[in-house]
């Protein structure tokens, strides 16, 4: 396995690689890498024959009071999974060499960013589609796996790829969860052992929504009452959002069509911000 810093670099072993007829499968992450990234690695490893994974704490994609700084970084261990796992280039590039002083250029989708996470987190899709333009750019995939747990990530994605004409395909893999059905997440190295198990109410409450429409509710609003309803159970999580949306658009839904919609929901456990989301 190969470790490539260098953007040039990359970007030139990107080209040659393409030109002699390989087929790039990129998988962007922010390292911390646990079995939801290492799925999307196996995801591309049967898609494309040459795997590039990105490990890159993007600092655009945090606001000012946000945990850039204490996010885990632990490149060592993620190279070793990554040789593992049968990665054939991991790109680690510094800040400096990704965002030279006086950068000034970045990329913004307007419309599928605007709601859910964006609304609390207002830059930070404006970070995660500069960083993965430039990505796209550097590593010239075929195919890019993002994971279904970042659901509205997926969709901005996709958006941008489309409005921008960019010659990669999106793929989305499942979100990979721990077997009591806590969502991986590379935050939850941040949970203590009773704020893990206030954080089991999340996936505890989706499933709990996800019943509800196997039994025949239709009701928008009941379903998004019951989870704030059992989230309300556990004292240390506080609700920024529950919503149920359209997968493609992220619109919020009137009724429930199954197959079509996620219940979509951010919560704080403490300090932990985390995510989660279930197909209805
Ligand atoms: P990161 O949080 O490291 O996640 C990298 C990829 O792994 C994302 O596509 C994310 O959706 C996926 N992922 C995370 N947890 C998962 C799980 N439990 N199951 C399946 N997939 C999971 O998302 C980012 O980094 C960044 O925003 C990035 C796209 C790299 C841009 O900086």
């Amino acid at each position: 396995m190969q470790t490539i810093q260098s953007v040039n670099e990359m970007q030139s072993h990107a080209i040659g690689l393409r030109s002699s007829g390989h087929l790039i499968g990129l998988v962007p992450t922010m390292g911390s890498l646990h079995e939801g990234h290492l799925s999307l690695i196996d995801i591309a490893k049967e898609r494309a024959d040459k795997v590039i994974v990105s490990i890159f704490v993007n600092p655009t994609q945090f606001g000012p009071s946000e945990d850039y700084e204490k996010y885990p970084r632990v490149l060592e261990e993620d190279l070793e999974k990554c040789r593992e796992r049968g990665v054939d280039i991991v790109f680690n590039p510094s800040v400096s060499e990704m965002y030279p002083k006086g950068y000034s250029t970045y990329v913004n989708e307007e419309h599928i960013s605007a709601g859910l996470c964006g609304i609390s987190r207002p830059h930070h899709f404006r970070g995660v589609t500069t960083v993965c333009l430039k990505l796209f750019n550097i590593a010239r995939p075929d195919i890019a796996i993002f994971g279904q747990k970042d659901a509205q990530q997926c969709a901005v994605i996709k958006k941008m790829v489309t409005d921008l004409n960019l010659p990669t395909e999106v793929l989305v893999g499942p979100t990979v969860r721990e077997p009591d059905g806590l969502a991986l997440s590379s935050r939850n190295a941040y949970l203590t052992d009773v704020q893990r198990n206030e954080a089991l109410s999340i996936s505890k409450a989706l499933h709990i929504a996800k019943g509800m429409v196997d039994q025949g509710t239709r009701s928008v609003d009941r379903i998004v009452a019951e989870i704030t309803h059992h989230l309300s159970l556990h004292r240390r999580v506080r609700v920024i959002y529950v919503q149920v949306v359209e997968k493609d658009t992220m619109e919020p839904a009137t009724e429930i069509l199954p197959g079509k919609q996620l219940v979509t929901l951010a919560a704080w456990v403490d300090q932990t911000r985390l995510i989660d989301n279930i197909e209805l």
